[in-house]
């Protein structure tokens, strides 16, 4: 069991230091919700399915940490607006020893 570190800056700009269980089999994207860091109804719309974007994340930092993305998540991605070079689907990250460190900006709501 483990605690990691992340910096998640909100869509106003404001970064917040999270302390996020490894032990809970949680994903970034519940992990934003659960300290509401977003609007309800504003992430994590598809329960985690890689079938909305609503949980769009730039990497700002630490990006060598993650595993590369699947094909479901690369193709979520062409399809959704505000996309950047750094942009990865929140609910496919998982919580993990190998991500403390890591920070992320969430992407506006589309
Ligand atoms: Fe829908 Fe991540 S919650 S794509």
């Amino acid at each position: 069991m483990q605690d990691i570190n992340l910096k998640i800056t909100d869509r106003n700009g404001d970064t917040h230091e999270i302390v996020a269980p490894t032990d809970m089999s949680m994903n970034l994207m519940e992990v934003i919700r659960s300290f509401e860091l977003a609007d309800e109804g504003t992430i994590g719309v598809c329960g985690g399915m890689a079938m909305c974007a609503s949980c769009q994340v730039y990497i700002t930092g630490g990006a060598e940490k993650l595993v590369p993305m699947d094909a479901e998540e690369d193709a979520m991605l062409s399809e959704a607006f505000h996309v950047e070079d750094n942009s990865r689907l929140s609910c496919q990250i998982r919580i993990s020893p190998e991500i403390d460190g890591l920070e992320v900006a969430i992407a506006p709501y589309p």
